[in-house]
């Protein structure tokens, strides 16, 4: 198709969704099913991934939202609804309370009171009480004039419909936010590209029976007009809204000094991920009412109050270059490695650029400038190019053709499930032939839910392979201890650590065994299902001796991709020969068939604190084996806490007051004992 006819097959999908759009917010006209909507939006998006010039500005990716719905009669706020300025660092804390100190003539030492208040990020709006009965909510519009939108407004359970509390205002606009919570707003996920497009989406409906449907919510958090509101300040307000039967900020604060605002601030960025609502920063206004007053406002901002936004979770850099890493399964990851950047107070000089089929499908090349982003713990990654700044002499990024590490072929698989090539290229080796693999196949062998010896993570893992300690899994139980004491940085007790905790492996479970082979598709949960199935080590090597491959597909859980990989690793000579080796160091114990009727049936669990030469998954298991469940919380379904060394007060406080029973470690091996 040539890019003419492209455009305008683009623009008439364009034309089609906001005629769409239109017909549903403004007349409540709902003129093709939910499905086909988001069918035309997404082939709408995935054109302006395709092409990349595809731009259009009434395109829906780039609407925040719908334009005011003409539905609603507009109505003049009796005090305007203003926004707030920006603080982004410390430094404009700084300068803001000095602006204060200056306006109101005090000096430096005094304390001045804020009000520290999670900015949700919602849709605000403002209530209307007379006579202590909800009247008329309004939209903040263009902060003058609002739309009427009361009747949805009272679709909204957080929103007190009549208060008759004696000190509530005879005539009040109490304001607030409204939004939805990001846990009900994954079921609007395919109608509205965010929580907040779905809360104003939502509060603009024609039909409030429509916005009823939707779990909106409302924190208040200051007032407009009033007509005999006694109170002194900000804090005291917010409790009295409470009382008055408003929900407010859980977060909310009363703080002195630009210290402490830094402090909570980043306290608070910390758990952002956590809430489940959508905060962009902090507001923190002066918490004593005198001050605001004299304070008053500028043009369309009150001096009282500042907002301290969050820095944006994404930031641009320059590809320096691309390496390439190579994981356990033989997996080439393409990382780009840029100049560094600050997002969000971590500086990020690594972004991960996901697999072939994602390089070739973004066109990432080095000397390209990107947008990066950084949300929670996830690995960095890269948006998007910035086609206008690419060089023209850059070239198009080639994967290689062979291994970086070991110079094998490297592949895309057919998947035959799929009946399409893997996204991701590998090193054919596949095996401990290949430097890169093999040291990632040795740490996952020793990781946290394989062999776990104490002491030896990652790092040591590379030392170990450098200085040719270790080339196979095996070798961890043949270490030259003599060797090592002698190394930089070890001693002897920290050898005769060393040496206690890799004997004290040697004895494994079935399952973690099969777990620690690194088979491809075989994580913890399948390799439990192997070992119930197998039952013994002893049956393993004849299964693979008989090619009973297929065997596995009994199991609820296994099909043909996990049995193909199973059979491939078992093929395998090199593999045999690794655990043959290891069947003469470890014992390998029978799997464990767990009884339903154990004495522990129908008890429930936890542990707190560092048990006695048992670590916590040894206690976790010997309950599982007796029938007895682990639960994660303190709650009224718990019916034993036991507690170890240095446990978490908090949860001996719960359990206390829950009246669970707390056994320490002998009391609850007692129990064991007696019963068992
Ligand atoms: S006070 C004049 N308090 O932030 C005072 N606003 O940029 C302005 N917001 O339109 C309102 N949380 O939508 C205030 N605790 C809070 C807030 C808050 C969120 C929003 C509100 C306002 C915008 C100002």
């Amino acid at each position: 198709m040539n890019k003419d006819l492209i455009k305008k097959k683009y623009k008439k999908k364009i034309k089609l969704v906001n005629h769409y759009n239109q017909k549903y917010y403004d007349e409540n006209i709902s003129e093709i099913s939910d499905a086909k909507f988001d069918q035309i939006k997404k082939e709408i998006v995935d054109l302006e991934n395709k092409y990349d010039f595809l731009r259009d500005e009434n395109s829906p990716t780039l609407k925040v939202g719908f334009k005011p719905s003409k539905n609603f009669k507009k109505e003049e706020h009796r005090i305007p609804m203003l926004s707030l300025a920006n603080a982004f660092d410390e430094k404009d804390l700084i300068n803001y309370e000095k602006k204060i100190f200056n306006y109101l003539d005090k000096k430096d030492n005094l304390q001045i009171e804020y009000s520290a208040e999670p900015k949700i990020d919602g849709i605000s709006a403002s209530l209307t009480y007379k006579g202590g009965k909800f009247f008329r909510g309004l939209s903040r519009g263009d902060g003058n004039q609002g739309e009427d939108i009361t009747l949805n407004l009272q679709t909204i359970e957080d929103i007190p419909k009549f208060i008759s509390e004696k000190d509530f205002p005879d005539d009040i606009d109490i304001r607030g936010e409204v939004f939805i919570q990001n846990s009900d707003f994954e079921k609007l996920k395919n109608k509205f590209a965010n929580p907040r497009n779905a809360a104003s989406g939502s509060l603009r409906q024609k039909d409030p029976n429509e916005t009823k449907k939707i779990p909106l919510k409302f924190i208040a958090y200051t007032y407009g007009y009033e007509n005999g509101l006694n109170i002194n300040s900000q804090s005291d307000f917010l409790k009295k809204l409470k009382q008055w039967g408003f929900k407010i900020n859980l977060l909310n604060k009363v703080l002195t000094g630009t210290k402490n605002l830094m402090d909570n601030y980043h306290e608070i960025e910390k758990k952002r991920n956590e809430l489940d609502f959508d905060i962009d920063g902090i507001v923190y206004k002066i918490n004593n009412f005198d001050f605001q007053k004299r304070l008053g406002n500028v043009a369309n901002a009150p001096r009282w109050a500042i907002a301290h936004k969050f820095s944006a979770n994404n930031g641009v850099s320059k590809i320096n270059d691309i390496d390439i890493q190579i994981g356990r399964t033989g997996a080439l990851t393409p990382v780009a490695k840029i100049n560094p950047i600050n997002i969000g107070g971590v500086v990020v000089s690594n972004a991960t650029l996901h697999n072939e089929d994602e390089m070739d499908r973004k066109d990432i090349r080095i000397g390209d400038t990107v947008i990066v982003e950084r949300a929670g713990d996830v690995i960095p990654h890269i948006i998007s190019v910035d086609l206008s700044k690419r060089l023209k002499q850059s070239n198009k990024f080639i994967f290689p053709k062979k291994c970086p590490s070991c110079g094998s072929k490297t592949v895309k698989e057919f998947n035959t499930l799929t009946k399409k090539k893997d996204a991701v290229r590998r090193c054919s080796s596949e095996g401990f032939g290949c430097e890169k693999v093999a040291i990632e196949k040795i740490k996952h062998f020793v990781s946290k839910e394989a062999f776990n010896i104490d002491g030896f993570g990652k790092k040591i893992v590379e030392k170990f392979w450098d200085l040719k300690l270790i080339k196979l899994p095996q070798d961890i139980f043949k270490l030259n201890y003599e060797k090592i004491a002698l190394m930089d940085g070890w001693g002897k007790q920290s050898v005769a650590n060393l040496k206690f905790s890799i004997n004290e492996r040697k004895t494994i479970s079935f399952e973690r065994f099969i777990y620690s082979l690194g088979i491809r598709h075989i994580g913890l949960e399948n390799a439990r299902l192997i070992s119930k199935h197998l039952k013994t080590f002893k049956n393993l090597i004849q299964f693979y001796k008989d090619k009973k491959f297929n065997d596995l597909l009994i199991i609820d859980g296994i099909g043909e991709t996990q049995i193909n990989s199973v059979k491939n690793f078992f093929l395998n000579s090199e593999n045999l020969k690794i655990i043959d080796e290891l069947s003469k160091i470890l014992k390998i114990e029978n799997a464990i068939i767990i009884k339903k009727d154990g004495s522990l049936a129908n008890k429930t669990f936890m542990l707190t604190g560092k048990l006695n030469g048992m670590s916590r998954a040894e206690a976790k298991s010997i309950i599982e084996q007796n029938s007895g469940s682990i639960i994660s919380n303190v709650s009224k379904n718990l019916d034993f806490l036991i507690i170890g060394e240095k446990p978490t007060k908090r949860k001996i406080e719960n359990a206390k007051k829950l009246k669970v029973k707390i056994l320490n470690q002998n009391e609850w091996l007692k129990i064991l004992n007696k019963t068992s």
